[in-house]
């Protein structure tokens, strides 16, 4: 094949650069596209797996999630980047779906692989792709339900299944965290409902388990009181947000100050504490009660604050910080000169309370009532860490599902659809484009199949008598695998069910990731570059 053959007369790569062409590139690039997807399979579904990833400093993430899991992978090949990339944008658009997206990706390459070795062009695929596509979302649309969105119920159904094989012990009690913080945050301007998920703060801590996991209607800090004269509790709280450090400040130039008679040093000491009290008057002058401080508080001023019955803590999280400013209506100032009344944020109460032997500090009743903070509570960090995504998913999708009003049920039943459907649409457009829509349907089965697997189930029979029900009952059936009973049957009245954005998303992502890199027919490395180039490792990391 010629596609090979580098012509030796023109050399315009540097020395040791790699380049590989036309249907070894494709190749190598579908392998690795594939090898990336075939990494995450195993965790979807609630029986699905976890992985145990760890990185060269030994940290350990066990983990279900499909972007955190490709994610701590730190897959070199830049068609696996791509791969991670389309799991990343499916988190931040939509939370939840990441390993689905990344499945029908890797069907796609898959199926295009196989249309490749018959000879068709790439081209032809990537139109007949984009034509199912089209055709995916139309049917997906039509088997949407509209929900009410303050049926409670529904709302922790949408919230148990997105954390499907995440926290698996305590997803009915997070389910219900969930729907009743978001009922909190959430806001309607007339017919639109707005909702901010930043609102929502997620704050862990170790023991009892995740059952013991609360909603405080307020902010939480894993600080605590910094001095032990201060008051644990302070009623309508008027809380000063200051980002500047109340310690006297080490001159940045080496200076030398010699003291050479002991009334000098008592001077020196003298003045330093005056500089402390006058920023603690500073402070009382504004009429705060309560300081909350991203940097720190010198022993002394602590002093000061105490004596003067203000509750004070110290390095606080910039996103604490944040956090604050939108709940209590307070301004961060970064000069106390600046500090007056008006930067003061309200709470009703401000509290520190002691939590699995920690001490914590509790901002409730705040001004703005619209934030609050869910408090996970786990046996151990991994559990906790992987609580803590299992109820940014759930956030995520309850919010989504909130803002659209839409969803479908889950368990493969919309991928079926969508595919017999798509079986159907092949035929009228005919040609080659027709392959490639069957490759699409193909492609769409992954998910009922995978399913199917986790659940002990035989693939085959179970993918050919999904395909029976849904063609007997046009207009979308809620048909698929009952992972749980490890048979076929109505996911519905079982209340597995999805946001549509987060299944309209994946085939968007994977369909366009899938374009992107088969339309690639040439990849030049660099010398440096040179062992991200092939398949290498990553194309044999089938788990
Ligand atoms: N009880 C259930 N029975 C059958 N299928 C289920 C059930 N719960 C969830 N599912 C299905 O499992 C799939 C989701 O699995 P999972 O949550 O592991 O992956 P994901 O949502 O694609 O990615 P991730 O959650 O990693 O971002 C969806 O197709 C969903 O409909
Ligand atoms: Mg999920």
């Amino acid at each position: 094949m010629s596609d090979n053959q580098q012509n030796p007369q023109v050399v315009f790569l540097p020395e040791g650069a790699k380049r590989t062409r036309g249907r070894d590139a494709q190749h190598i690039n579908i392998l690795v596209g594939k090898a990336v997807a075939s990494a995450v399979k195993s965790t979807l579904g609630p029986k699905g797996m976890d992985k145990m990833i760890v990185d060269e400093l030994g940290d350990i993430t066990i983990s279900n999630d499909g972007a955190t899991i490709l994610q701590e992978m730190s897959i070199e090949h830049p068609v696996g980047k791509m791969m991670v990339e389309i799991a990343k944008t499916q988190d931040s658009e939509v939370g939840d779906g990441t390993t689905s997206a990344v499945v029908i990706a890797g069907g796609l390459l898959a199926e295009a692989e196989k249309l490749i070795d018959d000879e068709i062009h790439p081209s032809i695929i990537i139109k007949g792709y984009r034509l199912a596509s089209r055709q995916a979302l139309e049917t997906l649309d039509l088997m949407a339900e509209t929900i009410d969105i303050k049926d409670k119920k529904i709302l922790r159904s949408l919230a148990s299944t997105s954390m499907t094989g995440k926290a698996a012990e305590a997803t009915d009690e997070l389910a219900e965290l969930v729907v009743e913080a978001l009922s909190h945050v959430m806001e309607t301007d007339g017919a639109k409902v707005l909702i901010d998920v930043d609102n929502v703060k997620v704050e862990k801590k170790t023991g009892t388990g995740l059952a013991g996991s609360e909603l405080i209607k307020g902010i939480v800090i894993d600080k605590e009181v910094v001095h032990a004269n201060m008051p644990k509790k302070v009623e309508n709280a008027k809380i000063a947000l200051i980002d500047a450090a109340l310690e006297i400040k080490e001159t940045e130039t080496d200076a030398k100050i010699e003291i050479t008679a002991p009334d000098q040093l008592q001077a020196f000491l003298d003045q330093e504490e005056g500089m402390l009290k006058k920023m603690v008057e500073q402070i009382k002058k504004s009429g705060a009660t309560v300081v909350v401080c991203q940097k720190g508080i010198d022993d002394m001023a602590q002093h000061f604050l105490a004596k003067a019955g203000i509750l004070a803590v110290r390095r606080v999280k910039k996103s604490d910080m944040d956090a604050l400013i939108r709940a209590t209506g307070g301004r961060l100032v970064t000069r106390l000169e600046d500090l007056s009344e008006k930067d003061l944020g309200h709470a009703k109460s401000v509290f520190e309370k002691k939590i699995a032997g920690d001490n914590m500090v509790f901002i409730e009743g705040c001004k703005n009532p619209k934030s609050v903070s869910l408090l996970l509570r786990g046996g151990g960090e991994h559990v906790l860490d992987e609580a803590e995504r299992a109820v940014h998913d759930a956030l995520m999708a309850v919010a989504t599902a909130i803002k659209s009003g839409k969803i479908v049920t889950g368990g493969g039943a919309p991928e079926i659809e969508m595919s017999v459907r798509l079986r159907d649409y092949a035929q009228t457009v005919g040609g080659r484009e027709q392959l490639a829509i069957e490759g699409f349907a193909n492609a769409l089965e992954e998910i009922p199949r995978t399913l199917a697997e986790t659940a002990g189930m035989d693939k085959l029979d179970s993918i050919v008598s999904l395909r029976a029900k849904h063609r007997e009952k046009k207009g979308g059936t809620t048909v698929g695998v009952d992972v749980f009973g490890s048979k076929i049957g109505d996911l519905r009245n079982k209340n597995v069910l999805e946001p549509l954005s987060v299944k309209r998303q994946a085939i968007v992502s994977a369909s366009e990731v899938a374009e992107m890199i088969l339309r690639i027919d040439d990849v030049i490395a660099g010398s440096t570059s040179k062992k991200s180039m092939g398949p290498g490792p990553d194309a044999n990391m089938d788990m």
